[in-house]
């Protein structure tokens, strides 16, 4: 799908710098695409335009909030207006509704909550270090490790196509290991496309409320085991033939992932595959790579690491044929395979 440039706000439409705008715009922006998402605003036009009045009565909401919203959304290329009727642009369909490719409303959720964390972004860098990590937070309260869950399931479904295409399993394999599987869609799909594998998802409690029932809704609950704890405490058993390290190794510092991939050596078969998905740290660092490392040291305290840094983990643990492959667009990351 070719993809429509979306009018960039933050910039000032005469000649002269206009430096709040770079503050005040993106905050406008994010406010009120976020707002859409919790209203169900972009969901309850999937069917079709509707004018202000009606998409007011259908999102509970008054005519004036939800007018003054909607032509926002148009300025900033969410919607298009035709007549007196609103209606999604292609792009907003595709990423914001159920009716597209992928729908990360989950993600607009997820950042409401993010939202307010950040609001102590000045003290963590003051501190080098958060002043509670998000997995104490989901312990305080209870309904952010759902949303979190959901929101990386909406990543699971972007890469999930990338995965099935560049991980190859072979038929000898039986036992996967999803290690910080969280949602379980990576192993749903792994486990619906090749009939041998069975799956035993390792995570925090807080990652697996909706886990089991999706699970059992995918009609593989004898297929797919759910094994609750933390990766540092965990015994994943010693015949593992294809391993999932995806997005997890972030949130650990090195020498935790040293560790770990140690023991995930240890615990697969002889000529098994270690699927490492991250977005590595570059020797210049990309806007999205260095604000991904701020989102870290706040909500995690951790860092993305470098390709070498990987290699020399899996080399020291005894893996051999390590491959990276940098997914399309680059901003979905690199997939890192290794042999046992
Ligand atoms: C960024 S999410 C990635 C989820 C999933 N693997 C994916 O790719 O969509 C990281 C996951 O790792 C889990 N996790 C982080 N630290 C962990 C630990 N020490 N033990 C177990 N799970 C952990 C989190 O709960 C979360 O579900």
């Amino acid at each position: 799908m070719s993809r429509t440039r979306k009018p960039d706000v933050c910039q000032p439409t005469g000649s002269a710098e206009l430096a709040m705008l770079d503050v005040y715009m993106p905050m406008m922006k994010s406010s009120a695409i976020i707002s859409a998402g919790r209203l169900g605003l972009f969901e309850a036009l999937v069917d079709g335009p509707l004018t202000a009045p009606a998409l007011a009565e259908k999102i509970h909401s008054s005519l004036r909030g939800t007018a003054t919203l909607v032509d926002f959304l148009v300025a900033i290329g969410y919607l298009e207006k035709d007549d007196d009727a609103f209606a999604n642009t292609a792009s907003t369909r595709r990423w914001f509704t159920s009716a597209g490719q992928v729908d990360y409303t989950p993600g607009l959720l997820w950042t409401h909550e993010a939202w307010a964390m950040m609001g102590s972004l000045a003290e963590t860098v003051r501190k080098g270090e958060p002043e509670q990590t998000l997995w104490d937070a989901m312990v305080e309260k209870p309904h952010l490790g759902p949303l979190f869950s959901a929101y990386m399931g909406a990543f699971a479904a972007d890469l999930g196509p990338d995965l099935l295409k560049h991980v190859p399993v072979s038929p000898d394999y039986r036992r996967l290991l999803d290690l910080g599987g969280s949602h379980g869609l990576h192993s749903i799909r792994f486990c619906r496309h090749y009939a041998q594998l069975a799956a035993v998802i390792v995570d925090m409690p807080s990652a697996l409320t909706e886990t089991g029932p999706e699970i059992d809704k995918a009609g593989l609950a004898d297929r797919i085991r759910l094994s609750p704890g933390t990766l540092q405490d965990h015994d994943w058993g010693d015949d593992n033939d294809l391993v999932f390290y995806l997005s997890v190794a972030h949130n650990h510092s090195a020498a935790e992932n040293r560790l770990a991939i140690r023991q995930i050596g240890e615990s697969m078969n002889p000529g098994g595959l270690l699927v490492i998905h991250e977005y590595l740290a570059e020797t210049s660092l990309d806007a999205l790579n260095a604000a991904f490392r701020l989102t870290l040291l706040l909500e995690t305290g951790t860092q993305t690491h470098r390709h070498e840094d990987y290699c020399e983990w899996l080399t020291a643990a005894g893996f051999s044929a390590i491959e990276r492959i940098d997914l399309e667009p680059r901003e979905k990351g690199s997939l890192i395979l290794a042999r046992r």
